[in-house]
């Protein structure tokens, strides 16, 4: 068994993000860009174990998708009170109402799927914004200026499609003609550079 296959596992997924600091991106994602008002619908796709509600208000009005089984049960064990589905984004129909959420959000969910079906889940999350709110993305980037071993840590990556800048772009403008990025250096334990795309409905 690689670690491929141990991460496929909640707690053991938990465990390597505590490790790497993902709580650091989390936080930033959380202060800087959700920015959390009350009242708010939040829907947060690819939400894994959903441990960014450790970092949202307790009040937020969340709902978290996500293909992996043992993702949502340790999820919905941990946060009864939140909306959980599991199912295949691209080939689902979720009972997810249309025009009804402030902020529609992925974290590290792109890089592990190709264009085909990151533009079916833009597509899905733009159906799923009211008007005037906002989508978020957070992934990890290739850029020029990358070292060896933060190379060879991307490359490791579970994710086979981590891209550069350029090519998430060309994929977001797609569905969100309008939308601006961040790339951020240094918000892990390990070398890894994110990007931060916004852009409203
Ligand atoms: C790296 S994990 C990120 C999880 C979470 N957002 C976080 O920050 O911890 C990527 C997630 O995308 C989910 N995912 C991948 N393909 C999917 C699909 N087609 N439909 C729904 N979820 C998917 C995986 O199951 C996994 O939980």
């Amino acid at each position: 068994m690689n670690l491929t296959h141990i991460l496929k596992f909640a707690r053991f997924y938990q465990l390597y993000q505590w490790l790497v600091g993902a709580h650091k991106y989390q936080h930033l994602f959380n202060h800087e860009y959700i920015c959390y008002q009350s009242d708010e619908k939040v829907l947060d796709i690819g939400c894994g174990p959903a441990d960014i509600l450790n970092i949202l208000p307790p009040s937020v009005d969340y709902t978290g998708i996500d293909i992996s089984e043992d993702y949502i049960q340790k999820a919905r064990q941990t946060w009864p009170d939140k909306t959980f589905i599991q199912g295949d984004i691209a080939d689902s129909k979720f009972p997810v109402e249309d025009n009804s959420f402030d902020t529609v959000f992925f974290i590290g969910v792109q890089h592990h799927l190709p264009d085909e079906v990151v533009s079916e889940m833009l597509r899905f999350a733009y159906r799923k914004l009211k008007k005037g709110g906002r989508m978020l993305s957070l992934e990890p980037v290739y850029t020029e200026k990358q070292g060896i071993l933060e190379r060879f840590i991307m490359r490791s990556d579970r994710g086979k499609f981590i891209r550069t800048a350029d090519e998430y772009q060309k994929l977001t403008k797609r569905v969100f003609s309008d939308n601006r990025y961040e790339i951020i250096r240094g918000t892990m334990n390990i070398p890894f550079t994110i990007m931060i795309t916004e852009a409203e409905k």
